[in-house]
C-alpha cells in the first residue's frame, strides 16, 4: 500500500517570526497524523530555521525549487546539494506558477528532475491543464506530453513523486472534482506503467484549492495519496485539518 502525503508549499509568504509560529504549530499536532507523511517546503531562506523547528517530529523539509547546475556564477540560484545539506529530503520541480512566471518549461523540469536525483532528493514534479485546456478538452493530451517531456531519458523512479495541480484551481477557489482528479490521476498511473514497474508505488499527489472540507472525499480515490497545499498551507488549523482528513 502507498503512503499517504501532504505537502505545504508556502510559496512566497512568511517572514522568520512567522515561519517559525507556522512550524511549532504543526510540530504541535504531529501526534495526531498517524501514518500520513506530513512535508514543509518553506522559502529558502527558511529552511534552516524550520529544518531547526521540526527535528525528531517526522515532520519532513523540502524546497519550492532548485538549479540543475552544481556550482559557480548563477547568481540569485540554490543547488541540490544546497538543499541537501540544509537538510532538505524533497523538492517541488515545475510549479506552475514557476512556469508561467519566471519561464520554467518542460525542459527546464527535465533537467532539475535528473539532478534532484542524483543528488538523492525526492522530487515532487508538477503538471497540469490551464482553463483553456481543460475546455478544449486537451487536458490528456497536455498533461500526457508534460509526463512525456518531463520524464525524457529518465529511468530512476524511485524516488518520484507526481502532483497533478490544474492551473485553474490553484488558489482559485475552484477544485477539480474527485473525478476529474482521479481521471487524471489514473492516467498518469498507466503513463507510469510504460516507464517502470514500479508505477503502483509512486505517489500522485492533487494540489488546487485543496482545503480540510474538500480533502476527505478526494483522497478516497484510489489514484490520489495526498496534497500539495499552497494558502491552506499557511494556517496551522487548516492544514492540520486537512492532515486529519487523509486519516481513516
Ligand atoms: P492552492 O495552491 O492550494 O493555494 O490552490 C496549490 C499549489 O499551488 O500548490
Amino acid at each position: 500500500m502507498r503512503k499517504k502525503l501532504v505537502a505545504g508549499n508556502w510559496k512566497m509568504n512568511t517572514v522568520a517570526n512567522e515561519a517559525s509560529e507556522l512550524a511549532k504549530g504543526i510540530v504541535r499536532s504531529a501526534a495526531e497524523f498517524g501514518a500520513t507523511e506530513a512535508l514543509l517546503c518553506p522559502p529558502f531562506i527558511w529552511l534552516n530555521l524550520v529544518g531547526e523547528i521540526i527535528k525528531n517530529s517526522g515532520v519532513k523539509l523540502g524546497a519550492q525549487n532548485l538549479f540543475w547546475e552544481d556550482k559557480g556564477a548563477f547568481t540569485g540560484e540554490i543547488s541540490a546539494a544546497m538543499l541537501k545539506s540544509a537538510g532538505c529530503e524533497y523538492v517541488i520541480i515545475g510549479h506552475s506558477e514557476r512556469r508561467q512566471f519566471f519561464g520554467e518549461t518542460d525542459q527546464t523540469v527535465n533537467k532539475k528532475l535528473k539532478k534532484a536525483i542524483e543528488l538523492d532528493l525526492t522530487a515532487i514534479v508538477c503538471l497540469g491543464e490551464n482553463f483553456q485546456q481543460r475546455e478544449s478538452g486537451l487536458t490528456n493530451s497536455i498533461i500526457s506530453s508534460q509526463f512525456e517531456n518531463a520524464f525524457k531519458g529518465f529511468s530512476r523512479f524511485e524516488k518520484v513523486i507526481i502532483a497533478y495541480e490544474p492551473v485553474w484551481a490553484i488558489g482559485t477557489g475552484k477544485t477539480a472534482s474527485p473525478n476529474q482528479a482521479q481521471e487524471v490521476h489514473n492516467l498518469l498511473r498507466g503513463l507510469l506503467k510504460q516507464k517502470t514497474d514500479r508505477f503502483d508505488q509512486i505517489l500522485l499527489l492533487y494540489g488546487g484549492s485543496v482545503k480540510s472540507d474538500n480533502a476527505a472525499e478526494l483522497i478516497s480515490r484510489p489514484d490520489i495519496d495526498g496534497f500539495l497545499v499552497g494558502g491552506a498551507s499557511l494556517k496551522v488549523g487548516d492544514f492540520v485539518g486537512i492532515m486529519k482528513a487523509t486519516i481513516n
